[in-house]
């Protein structure tokens, strides 16, 4: 038996999510002690770069004063504080505010929660409601596009089709409708353009809704540049095309931003990069640069009508979190974007991105990398796999690139790259060269065929 200083606790108390339970058991995971801009120490004095900002959320690195200094002093005012019942805190007003104003939406109001996941969630149900109120309560289905991801919950981890994150757990999914991730790169026909395979996307969501039975579908919820998929950058036309065609058939846009809010895509919201035009929005991860946990939803004036007549017609809109409107996380948050503004991060990133871009570009033509793509500060590396054994090279590559003190999110053979918005030229030079060596290390290890 191992000893233990934790009295009845077995080792390893800790569930880890994305990890294999029994492995984890008599494994110890990687601890992280200290962080100082883009780098990370663990527990044995290593040192790393957070490639992917630690599920790309942290986006002013590991120890960004002013937001703990915005924290420290909401803290000391006032804690906690729960928003409901026609109570709040300030900060709470202002950041409902702040957002509305941010948003590339008409006459936007902002409703909060504290995570990704459940700002998501809300938003379905939010739109289960307004249905219901408006005399439509069929339509409830949600297109999603496999691959994607948009959260843990009941409702939100079948908006995927990860086998393992909805089927696995034997979630409903009744009212999901599934369609291709416009991966052009991968999903091309022989010879097909690239116009021509947005056309062909955007019928098959036609196609399906039509199947479904337009009358009974909700919306649509997209994430513009889909990370979980490894990096999908949608091709020209498709995000813009979108809004039209569901409108034609009385469909809402949703647009997770939970990745791509703030400034990653090289504009602040990834609506804007791509000329959507969404219904509504989720922000989460960098609103508070993951210092806090807050996330928001943002919804334009008709959607939220709906929710108002919905209010009218029950004599109450009966939602509220404890935590939606914390006002720690509220002064995180507005902080942050106070950040954003005084440092002109938008600046920084539309000046270092294109660095980020070169480096993927150069690594076209290696006799590993199948492809590379990318835009603002974001991006991916596709390797060819091997025959018959898809994930293998990428496993390879994550203990390569932690061995080089390297910490990059691998989805199957693709390795995506978003690091901290902070990140200096220099910085990403260092994060290519250690990722270059991982690549060799790879490579040489490689039995040759
Ligand atoms: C696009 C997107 N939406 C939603 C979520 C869920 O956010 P959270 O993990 O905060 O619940 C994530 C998480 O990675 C995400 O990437």
């Amino acid at each position: 038996m191992p000893t233990s200083h934790r009295g009845n606790a077995p080792d390893n108390a800790t569930l880890i999510g994305f990890t294999n339970l029994r492995h984890a058991r008599t494994t110890r995971p990687m601890v992280m002690e200290k962080g100082k801009g883009i780098f990370l120490i663990d527990e044995n004095g290593r040192e790393y770069i957070e490639g992917t900002s630690s599920f790309y959320s942290a986006a002013l690195g590991f120890s960004d004063q002013d937001l703990v200094e915005a924290a420290v002093r909401q803290m000391r005012q006032l804690p906690a504080y729960a928003s409901g019942l026609y109570r709040t805190v300030p900060a709470a007003l202002a950041l409902g505010e702040k957002l509305a104003s941010m948003a590339p939406l008409t006459n936007a109001r902002v409703a909060f929660a504290s995570t990704g996941s459940e700002a998501n969630d809300f938003l379905i149900k939010f739109m289960l409601f307004r249905n219901a109120h408006r005399g439509e309560p069929q339509r409830v289905k949600v297109i999603a596009r496999a691959g994607s991801y948009h959260g843990a919950t009941i409702a939100t981890a079948p908006l995927g089709g990860f086998p393992g994150t909805a089927r696995a757990f034997n979630l409903p999914m009744d009212d999901v409708i599934l369609v291709s991730q416009p991966d052009y790169v991968n999903g091309a026909l022989a010879g097909e353009e690239e116009a021509g395979f947005t056309a062909r996307m955007l019928s098959e969501i036609e196609q399906a809704i039509e199947r479904a039975g337009p009358e009974t579908v909700g919306a649509m919820i997209l994430d513009p540049v889909s990370y979980s998929a490894g990096c999908v950058v949608p091709p020209a036309g498709y995000l813009s095309g979108l809004r039209a065609l569901l409108d034609r058939h009385g469909i809402l846009l949703f647009d997770d931003e939970v990745i791509t809010g703030f400034c990653r895509t090289g504009s602040m919201f990834a609506a804007q990069t791509f000329s959507m035009r969404p219904h509504c929005m989720t922000l989460a991860k960098a609103l508070s640069a993951a210092y806090f946990p807050i996330s928001a939803i943002i919804m334009d004036n008709e959607f939220y009508d709906g929710l108002e007549r919905g209010s009218d017609e029950e004599g109450i809109f009966s939602h509220a979190a404890t935590y939606g409107g914390h006002p720690v996380g509220a002064a995180v948050a507005l902080r942050m974007i106070e950040i954003i503004e005084e440092r002109d991060l938008l600046g920084h990133v539309r000046h270092v991105g294109p660095r980020l871009q070169q480096h993927l570009a150069s690594l076209t033509g290696h006799p590993m990398v199948f492809n590379t793509r990318g835009v603002g500060l974001g991006g991916a590396v596709q390797l060819y796999s091997l025959p018959d054994s898809v994930g293998v090279r990428g496993r390879a590559m994550q203990d390569a690139m932690m061995a080089e003190g390297l910490l990059l999110r691998v989805v199957r053979d693709t390795i995506n790259f978003a690091p901290p918005l902070i990140i200096t030229e220099p910085e990403v030079d260092e994060l290519f060269a250690r990722f270059t060596r991982a690549l060799g290390a790879v490579e040489r290890a490689e039995p040759r065929s």
